[in-house]
């Protein structure tokens, strides 16, 4: 006896690893759109107007315009924690269902962001182009000097998993921690993080590095601008490791210019790939081209995670992380 089940529709909006593609291959009809570029919205809607599921990354807008004639769509599987690229409202309205890639890159972005702390607070990019540009004659006592960072205070904005993976590690540095996020956290997690909640303003007027790992809300856009700039020390650092808009980044480039503050890191952009102008030409930072979950390992593991949800939701199962989650009874 033969079954002659058709194989659900699925589309890839963007490169991934050949493995990946082979188990999708393996269960569905792919169409596969194997570029490094992101499509433009009118042809991500064309391309999702008759399939079952899609697997796409943090550059595609799944919103009214690009699911507007996604007739069939079940599932949209996102290859990224952070999902300020996806209107769930909308979603949740048409019922499919959004899902993410958390966990698995916790420990990798965590690195990242003490990485930016580490080569802001140092003077590490800045020092690097001064000596490929030839300018190091002598070594000098007074030299390149940066602030430091092991017995500092950290503040964290945003203390979910990746929040309190850099405070473990600021835990190692024999850093204070504190941080602000919109719930304060189980007595349990704040002993392990050894971590002290505080205001978003005593956070910034006391912390020597603050780094932000928050959601990219609507409420958190220029979260940090003007006013909270101008509210930290002439010592601190800032490092963003979470979304562009988040920060005021004409507020930022004149709090460099001007020492309000010492240093940043930024790995993230309001308009990535583009860089707000004038933002290369501040030496006091430095800047990542969005690369927080960046090794083979984390990015293989978060495509297969990517694929196990999307695969899950269309054998309607539930997927391991499903952000709407109300649309599963
Ligand atoms: C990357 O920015 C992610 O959200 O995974």
């Amino acid at each position: 006896m033969t079954t002659n089940l058709a194989k659900p529709k699925i589309f890839v909006a963007r490169q991934i690893f050949p493995e990946g593609l082979e188990r999708l291959r393996a269960v569905a009809e792919v169409d596969y759109n194997d570029q490094t570029a992101p499509l433009s919205p009118s042809d991500l809607s064309i391309r999702l107007a008759h399939v079952d599921g899609a697997l796409v990354t943090g550059s595609e807008k799944i919103d009214a315009q690009t699911l507007g004639q996604a007739a069939r769509l079940k599932i949209v599987s996102n290859i990224a924690v952070g999902f300020n690229n996806f209107d769930i409202q909308l979603l949740t309205e048409k019922n499919i269902f959004a899902t993410n890639t958390p966990d698995v890159l916790t420990d990798t972005t965590a690195d990242m962001g003490f990485l930016l702390l580490m080569a802001a607070a140092r003077r590490l990019s800045e020092s690097e182009h001064w000596l490929r540009a030839g300018h190091w004659k002598n070594w000098s006592l007074g030299g390149m000097m940066g602030v430091d960072i092991h017995h500092s205070t950290i503040g964290i904005m945003g203390m979910g998993r990746i929040g309190q993976a850099i405070a473990t590690r600021a835990l190692a540095f024999g850093m204070t921690v504190i941080y602000y996020n919109r719930r304060r956290l189980p007595e349990e997690i704040e002993t392990v993080c050894q971590a002290r909640y505080v205001s978003k303003e005593e956070l910034l007027k006391t912390a020597d590095h603050v780094m932000l790992v928050m959601p990219y809300v609507p409420e958190n856009h220029h979260f940090i601008a003007k006013k909270e700039l101008a509210l930290m020390k002439p010592t601190a650092t800032l490092v963003n490791i979470a979304r562009g808009g988040i920060v005021d980044e004409n507020a930022l480039i004149h709090a460099l210019q001007h020492q309000q503050i010492f240093s940043a890191g930024l790995d993230v952009y309001e308009g990535e790939p583009n860089i707000y102008p004038g933002l290369l030409d501040v030496p006091n930072i430095v800047l990542a081209p969005h690369i927080g979950s960046a090794t083979k390992k984390t990015r293989l593991a978060m495509m297969h995670l990517a694929i196990d949800n999307l695969l899950a939701g269309l054998n309607q199962q539930r997927p391991p992380h499903l952000i709407n989650s109300e649309l599963w009874k």
